[in-house]
């Protein structure tokens, strides 16, 4: 069994295909970088009308299938920015007609957390959600993927991409403040703003700009941004294994491929007497494979829309959709 997964949520169009145990047959991607600022959701979502096509007919290729070995088409349906949704639902709509194939929607945020779920091998670990709109500490239980705790403001990815426009870099900012911080040690106080199981990112964003209008070090605010930022994270991470008495914790999401959180991570669990485990990177960042996997593991349990039914849902929460594909009470 094949399925095809499109991705076009935020800035990246992707198309992937995987196979019956989540081999990755094709992923192709292509993602919009604005030539300044941050991202306008249309003019994202004009380059993924564009690209997404040609993304299709290059996995199909790559994966050396044709189009009748495609058992299923799945989309991401939300989260996301309305006007990218649309077009990648668009491109999914009209594969799944022409191909006569069943059209599955999938929630883009439970997708990171499966395609990093079955490549680790950790069924019963905590999930650490980190990418650019979300920061989510999580856990399977009744049917659900439940969310422990969150970001209060924005998500962590979203925070270091401003923080490094602001700083007068360009867009992904997550690992240019990784390069930018590697091999520095100088820690700039800065507000830790752990609540419980949550973390908030706007009061520490106007702290770092005020140290870098103080004359401090571009590549010191990195480093004192990403000690602060991912000590909160594995905090409430292992504030999370305590109370559920787990030790394996699964990193996902695009900030998921920094390797100082990786190690703070692996440091903590590791001191529990468990692992952790982060997808290699191009299956932490949006594509189109985790779609697919996940369209793979609902189409598996039944799960598919009417096209009639299939419309977008921009601010579908993790905990909103049903999992009917894990045992309710694994
Ligand atoms: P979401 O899943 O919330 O919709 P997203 O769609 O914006 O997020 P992802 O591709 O999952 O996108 O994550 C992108 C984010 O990951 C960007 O904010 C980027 O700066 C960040 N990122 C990528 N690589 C790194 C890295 N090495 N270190 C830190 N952050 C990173
Ligand atoms: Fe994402």
């Amino acid at each position: 069994m094949a399925v095809l997964g499109i991705e076009s949520t935020a800035h990246t169009a992707s198309a992937g295909i995987v196979g019956e145990d989540a081999e990755v047959l094709a992923l192709a991607s292509d993602m919009y970088r604005p030539p300044s600022g941050g991202i306008h959701p249309r003019e994202a979502a004009n380059h993924h009308v564009e690209v997404l096509p040609g993304l299709v007919e290059r996995a199909l290729a790559e994966a050396k299938l044709s189009e009748r070995e495609i058992e299923a088409v799945a989309f991401a349906q939300g989260p996301g920015l309305g006007p990218c949704l649309r077009a990648g639902a668009t491109v999914a709509r009209m594969l799944a007609l022409t191909w006569d194939r069943p059209l599955v929607p999938v929630n883009h945020c439970v997708a990171h957390v499966e395609i990093a779920r079955v490549l680790s091998g950790l069924d019963d670990a905590l999930l650490l959600y980190a990418s650019g709109g979300n920061t989510q500490v999580i856990a399977f239980g009744a049917g659900r993927y439940r969310v422990l705790g969150e970001t209060l403001d924005i998500g962590i990815g979203n925070f270091l991409d401003k923080l490094w426009i602001a700083l007068g870099g360009s867009f992904p900012g997550g690992p240019a403040i990784e390069a930018a911080a590697k091999g520095r040690t100088e820690l700039l106080p800065l507000p830790y703003t752990v609540h419980g199981m949550d973390v908030a990112f706007s009061g520490i964003l106007t702290a770092a700009l005020a140290q870098s209008e103080r004359g401090a070090d571009r590549a010191d605010v990195a480093y004192s941004v990403e000690v602060t930022t991912y000590s909160m994270l594995t905090e409430i991470t292992e504030r999370a294994l305590a109370h559920l008495g787990r030790a394996n914790v699964v990193l996902g999401g695009g900030v998921a491929c920094n390797e100082r959180l990786q190690g703070m991570v692996r440091a903590m669990a590791e001191g529990r007497g468990g692992t952790s485990f982060a997808p290699p990177k191009r299956l932490c960042v949006d594509n189109g494979a985790m779609i697919a996997w996940t369209g793979a593991l609902a189409h598996r349990a039944g799960v598919r829309t009417a096209i009639e039914a299939s419309a977008i849902r921009p601010r579908q929460r993790t905990d909103l959709v049903d999992v009917p594909w894990r045992p309710a009470f694994a």
